[in-house]
């Protein structure tokens, strides 16, 4: 079998004297997609944060084969990492195709015109961003900011897309538009990284999940055996299954 495209081992990383994750292992073959779940606080932020470059880490990441702990965040971005991180950070006072422009800008600087072609993909992607080109960022609703923060980040043009909590605070209808989103992008060939506290969807869209509790990995396996597994069952589905048992 082939590397995985990103392999992380002994990863440790946290806030100054602060240890928050202790040693996590996990892999992302390429095309699938992984999840992590978790209570807050675990650590799952500052997984993603650590994988990115954004946040200092030891241990080992590999991507592609190669190690790159020791890479920036811009040349992560450039081998081919994103994230859309919690805080969806976008521009709000600008309109939408000046965030996504801006976003491939900042972080790859893109000499050539291949992000035209992205921007078209993206569109393609978002039909509703692109009616609403020339929108303010700030007046997008929920969904439609959670849309932009994904398109944008989809203008690096990734291998790995890493989602922090793409389903926080959006109505369920705009929940189920999102993880269509995730299962389109990854019939592109996109690998995904999905931190989610909605493990339910979380677990029906991906291929393996991990559940990472206070910094460490406590159970991981098939998402499907995951989600039959009593003890995942009983801390992260419970609410879902009683309000079923309800029903
Ligand atoms: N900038 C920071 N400085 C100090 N401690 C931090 C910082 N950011 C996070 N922490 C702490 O690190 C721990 C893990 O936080 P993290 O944000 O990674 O959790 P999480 O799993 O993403 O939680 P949530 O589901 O609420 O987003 C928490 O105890 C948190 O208080
Ligand atoms: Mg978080």
């Amino acid at each position: 079998m082939s590397h995985p495209l990103l392999r992380v081992g002994d990863l440790h990383a946290g806030y100054g004297r602060a240890e928050v994750l202790h040693g996590i292992e996990l892999d992302a073959p390429e095309g699938s997609v992984i999840t992590v779940i978790g209570p807050n606080g675990a650590g799952k932020s500052t997984l993603l944060n650590a994988l990115m470059g954004i946040l200092p880490a030891r241990g080992k990441i590999e991507f592609m084969g190669q190690p790159i702990d020791e890479f920036t965040l811009e040349e992560r971005v450039m081998l081919g990492l994103a994230l859309v991180p919690e805080k969806r950070e976008l521009f709000g006072t600008m309109p939408v195709e000046d965030n996504l422009v801006l976003g491939a800008f900042r972080q790859v600087r893109l000499r050539n015109a291949r992000w035209r072609e992205q921007l078209d993909a993206v569109y393609e992607l978002f039909p509703r961003l692109k009616e609403r080109r020339t929108q303010q960022a700030g007046t997008l609703s929920g969904g439609e900011r959670q849309m932009l923060a994904v398109g944008r980040a989809l203008m690096s043009r990734p291998k790995l897309l890493m989602l922090d909590e793409p389903s926080l605070g959006l109505a369920p209808l705009v929940v189920q538009e999102i993880f269509r989103t995730v299962s389109a992008l990854r019939a592109t060939g996109v690998t995904i990284l999905l931190v989610e506290q909605n493990a339910r969807a979380a677990l029906e869209v991906a291929d393996h999940g991990y559940v990472l509790e206070m910094g460490s990995v406590s159970l991981q396996g098939p998402a499907r055996e995951l989600a039959g597994d009593a003890r995942v069952i009983d801390t992260y589905l419970g609410a879902a299954r009683t309000a079923a048992a309800v029903a």
